[in-house]
């Protein structure tokens, strides 16, 4: 797939290694779509809120809110979720309050496991394809999903209910989630990675789960916080003669080598990471900002620009 057709998607799930900037990337992309022009929800999942406050908002919670022109946000946190969907059973918020207390919560989500995950991926397909009178109510759902290993539970769950659930409305249920899943023209499963050995070796793994263990649509892969190419080779060459010489020379120049092998490294680990996935990378600059925030995420995505 060309990036150029991903924020055409109506789902685009981020997730990778953490602490890689999947709430970055997932800010970045939402910011790129209403710059176009298109009204985009970010539904971060069971995460610590990262993305309302990045773009220069107050942490959303469980209620959709919208924190910049076409941007709107939410949390969805599986207590919650399990909250909203007992008292769609049960109706009447006394009544639930009395029968589903906390403890009784907290032991429904211990002993379902994936009663959270499904209903978590239910509320955000169930927005993916709400429209409100004839069109789709947003343009863009994206979804700032959890880490590895959680990503793939989460994103497994109509598979694993197909396989198990003979019948029923939650068999219905998890039949049109796993077509709009599945669909490669609504939905891409995007990466983020960092050019260093440990984040490389996981996102070439999971990149392979999504595809040959869930067989979802494999969007592209960003590899975040590339350090800059700052001399050539000629240059590095000149600054290595001169490493011993007298200060402020020589320590200068040591510095200067250290950056230029840190850029030589994350290229080596670019190289890697493209042939293990066997597609072109997306590169982000590393940027130094003392708040990582609203400023971070517009240059981030201005460095998207033109290439998703
Ligand atoms: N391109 C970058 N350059 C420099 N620092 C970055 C970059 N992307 C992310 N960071 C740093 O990494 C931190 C974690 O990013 P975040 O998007 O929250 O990751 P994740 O959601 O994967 O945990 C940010 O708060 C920021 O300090
Ligand atoms: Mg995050």
């Amino acid at each position: 797939m060309s990036g150029s057709e991903l924020l055409d998607r109506r789902l685009v799930v981020v997730t990778g290694k953490g602490g890689v900037g999947k709430s970055t990337v997932s800010a970045a992309l939402a910011m790129l779509a209403a710059r176009r022009g298109k009204r985009v929800l970010v539904a971060e999942v069971d995460a610590r809120e990262r993305v309302a406050p990045m773009l220069g908002g107050r942490p959303s919670g469980p209620v959709i809110r919208e924190v910049l022109p076409g941007i709107s946000t939410v949390d969805v946190d599986p207590r919650h979720a399990l909250e909203e969907y007992a008292l769609m059973v049960v109706k009447v918020r006394a009544i639930y309050q009395a029968v589903f207390e906390n403890r009784v919560v907290r032991f429904f989500l211990r002993a379902v496991p994936s009663l959270a995950e499904t209903l978590m991926l239910g509320k955000i397909l169930h927005e993916a394809r709400s429209e409100t009178s004839g069109r789709p109510r947003w343009d863009l759902v994206v979804v700032d999903a959890p880490a590895t290993g959680h990503a793939v539970q989460l994103l497994g769950v109509p598979r694993a209910l197909l396989a198990t659930v003979p019948g029923g409305p939650l068999r219905r249920d998890a039949e049109w989630m796993q077509a709009l899943l599945s669909d490669p023209v609504r939905t891409a499963i995007a990466l983020v990675s960092l050019p260093e050995e440990m984040p490389v070796t996981e996102t070439a793994e999971l990149d392979a789960r999504i595809g040959k263990e869930l067989s979802l649509p494999r969007g592209p892969v960003f590899l975040n916080a590339m350090p800059r190419e700052l001399y050539t080779e000629g240059e590095r060459e000149r600054l290595r003669a001169v490493l011993d010489a007298p200060p402020p020379l020589g320590p200068a120049a040591r510095a200067a080598v250290l950056q230029a092998e840190q850029r030589v490294r994350a290229s080596a680990q670019a190289t890697r990471l493209r042939e293990l996935v066997g597609r072109p990378l997306i590169p982000l600059p590393l940027l130094a900002f003392d708040r990582w925030g609203r400023r971070a995420v517009e240059r981030i995505a201005d460095a998207m620009e033109g290439q998703v």
